[in-house]
Formats: C-alpha cells, structure tokens, sequence
C-alpha cells in the first residue's frame, strides 16, 4: 500500500523552485477537518477539550488554527506559554504540564492563569515556596506497575512521568489542606498508541480514581485529562483511531463511574499532539547523492537535524518519489542525511523506486515531533515551514535558519 499526497506534483515542484528545499509543508484544511471531526465526537459529554501540546508543533500560526478551532493548548515551558501567550491563549485554556520544572515557568503559567500541572509530589511545596500555589492545580498521575507503558514513553515503572499510587492521594489531601478547592488530574501513560482499548482502560482507571479521590480525600476533579499518546497511522497499512467509536466507548466508562455514582460531571480532556498535525505535515526534500559501497545509499540535502524522528525511535515515516509514484519498488536502499553520524538514516533498506539524482522525496506523517525536534549537530540549520491554505496559497511561517543565526549567539 503507498500514501499519497493532498498536492499536485506541479504545485509542489514549483514550491521547490521558490523556497529551497528541505522544507516543511502543512496542509492547513486537514488539519481543520482533523480537529472538528475529533471535537465533534465528543460532542456528548458535559464538557471537553482538546489541549493541543504545543511541543508538537510550536509555530504560533498552527497554534492560531486550533484557538479558532476551540482547542486549549498543552504546554511544556516557558517558551511553549511565551507562544500561546502570543496566539492569545489564556486561563484554563492553558494546561501546563511539565516536568522538572523551574520557578520561572510555574511563575509564567500562574500569571496566565494555566492550569498548572504538577509532575510530582515535591512541585506541591517548591510551587508554594518559590510563586505561591495557583488557584486550581492538577497532579500528574502514574500508576507505575498497574498499566503497561509503550516504547516512546517507556513502561510506566521506569517513567520519570507523575505521582505513584499512594503519592496521589497525599498530594490531594496536602493540597486540599492548604487551602486549594479546584482541581485537575493528569495521566499519560503511551505515545504513539493506535490501540483503542488501551485509552478506555486509562478511562477506566482515571475514572475510578477521581472516585476515589472523592471518597477518600474529598476533593472533586474539574477536568480529567487523558494525556496525548493517541496514535496515528505511520505504516499505510495501520488502522487510525476512529474518533466516534472511541468517544462512544469512552462516553459509556464515564455513566457508570462518574456519572452514575453522582461525581462532579467533569470535563474530559486530552492533550494530544500527533493526532492534530501529525499526518497533515510534510518534509520535502531533495536527492543530492547516490552512492554504491556495501550498500546503496541515497543522500538527501535533508538529515537527521530536520527529522530525527528515524534516527531516534526507529520510526517508520512513508516517502513519496514525486512523478514516480507508481514505479515498481525493486530497489533497496538506505536513505540517509549528511550528519557524521551513522544513523542519519531516514529510512533502512527500504524498497523504493529507482532514485536519481534531483528526485524530490517527501516523508509524510511529520507534522508532529518533526521540525521541533530539529537541532544544530554539524553546524546543520534547520528549515522553513510553509503553511497550504490551499489551491496555490501557500505561506512561509518560518524561515529557514541562516548562517547569521548559527553565529549569532557566539561571543567571537
Ligand atoms: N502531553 C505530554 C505531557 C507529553 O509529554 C506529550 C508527548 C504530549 C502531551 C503529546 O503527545 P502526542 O499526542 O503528540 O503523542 N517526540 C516523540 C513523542 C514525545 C512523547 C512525549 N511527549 C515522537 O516523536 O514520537
């Protein structure tokens, strides 16, 4: 099975004549259709949101997409608040989870009124010490040995991530004690995850948690959000998550363990990343190289500091050949960037169509975790990103990197 592309190859040739390749590309529509459809479907609930990690894909202009879309934001650090401060994003519709955190950014996200998510039972006190305790806080929970994690984030026992078992009634209850009287829960336990069952089994335990909490602590939670780690489908042959069915499902766990037993109707949130802009964003890139030793190499004037994704996880991205989309695939290669690192390797032995010299390639599903990722190994720059509206309006929203920018913060 092969994936194929929402532009026509005349358009994005002409894309490579006028912005200098390697280029990220974001098809804005997509991206729109994406997240009502994902809204949508959760229509059923007393309230939910999407908090949109901004880690993702950090360019204000997409951030801009989801505030008109209703979506919070999901942020990490200063700058991911410094960028939804900047889009407009404030109060509850900021969810800053973190983790080993620094006062100033706790100090940022109290400011704009963020839900502030604490990783870990000591963020209770060093919040209090350093800007004073916000007015609704949330914790971070891990249920350690209870849930099996995935290979992204790591199985929950070795996780840095959140509270444990016994940490999550304790912080409550401290928080309770001090005075606080609105609150949030947390939990994150896969990335990339296509299995449904695995989010309604997090449902099931956030949900008999909150209930818990109530009994035990006394405390009502707001908003329970799910995390992000919904995943997407890399291998064209992988089933995407069908946002209606998971709702429905969802929405049932909910009656029975908040609903029915008469809990606050909180509001349902996730804080997902890949699922909004990770199959609506494109790299396209350039052979520069081929080269015949004990294998076949392709190298791309794109490397692992535009994409490193491969490199890191292993992961599998889908390349185009533009105009040579429906050649046969007999030949194996190994496609490779320019980094003096062996594996700046974009993909391995991989059956592609004859390449040559000058083909463009364009690696799909890098709308999240892609661009962002980029760093300046080699002296590598990274690379502009472009925004399709649609039929032949394109925008730049990020130049790429020049050599006065390497050199800028250099004192010499
Ligand atoms: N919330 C928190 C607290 C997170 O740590 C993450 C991802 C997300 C939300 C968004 O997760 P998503 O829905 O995008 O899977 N760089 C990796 C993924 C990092 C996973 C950790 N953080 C990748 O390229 O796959």
């Amino acid at each position: 099975m092969r994936k194929t592309l929402p532009f026509t190859n005349e358009f994005l040739l002409e894309l490579t004549e006028q912005y200098p390749t390697p280029f990220y590309l974001y098809d804005e529509a997509a991206i729109r259709r994406n997240a009502r459809r994902f809204i949508t479907a959760f229509d059923g609930f007393p309230a939910f949101q999407e908090y949109f990690a901004v880690k993702a894909a950090p360019n204000p202009h997409l951030l801009k997409i989801f505030k008109e879309e209703g979506c919070g934001v999901d942020c990490s650090s200063l700058a991911e608040l410094l960028l939804a401060e900047r889009v407009g994003f404030s109060g509850h519709d900021i969810f800053m989870s973190s983790n080993d955190t620094p006062a100033v950014e706790f100090e940022k996200a109290k400011e704009m009124g963020a839900i502030i998510n604490l990783d870990d039972i000591s963020h209770i006190d060093f919040v209090e010490k350093t800007v004073g305790l916000p007015e609704m806080i949330s914790c971070r929970y891990n249920p350690g040995p209870l849930r099996t994690g995935n290979s992204i984030i790591g199985n929950p026992i070795e996780a840095k991530y959140g509270f444990t078992r016994d940490q999550i009634y304790e912080g409550y209850k401290i928080l309770k004690d001090k005075g606080i009287r609105r609150f949030g829960i947390h939990t994150m336990v896969a990335s990339n995850e296509l299995n449904p069952d695995y989010f309604l089994e997090t449902a099931r335990m956030m949900f008999d948690l909150v209930y818990k909490l109530k009994v035990i602590v006394g405390v009502d939670i707001e908003v329970i959000n799910l995390g992000g780690g919904l995943g997407i489908p890399y291998i064209p042959e992988d089933k995407p998550i069908n946002y209606e069915e998971l709702a429905n499902d969802v929405m049932a766990i909910y009656q029975e363990k908040i609903l029915d037993r008469g809990l606050f109707p909180s509001k349902i949130a996730f804080e997902s990343g890949r699922l909004m802009t990770g199959p609506y964003g494109y790299l396209v890139t350039k052979v520069l190289h081929k080269k015949e030793t004990y294998k076949d190499y392709i190298g791309l004037d794109a490397c692992m500091a535009n994409l490193m994704r491969p490199a890191l996880y292993n992961a599998y991205h889908h390349i185009t050949v533009i105009g040579k989309e429906n050649d046969r695939l007999d030949h194996k290669y190994d496609i490779v960037g320019s980094l003096c690192e062996n594996n700046d390797k974009f993909a391995i032995d991989r059956y592609m169509p004859k390449l040559d010299i000058g083909d463009i390639l364009v690696f799909h599903d890098v709308g999240a975790h892609g661009h962002c990722m980029g760093f300046n190994y080699n002296g590598k720059l990274r690379s502009a990103e472009l925004l399709w509206h649609g039929d032949r309006d394109c925008e730049m929203i990020r130049r790429a990197e020049t050599m006065d920018d390497y050199f800028a913060t250099l004192n010499f």
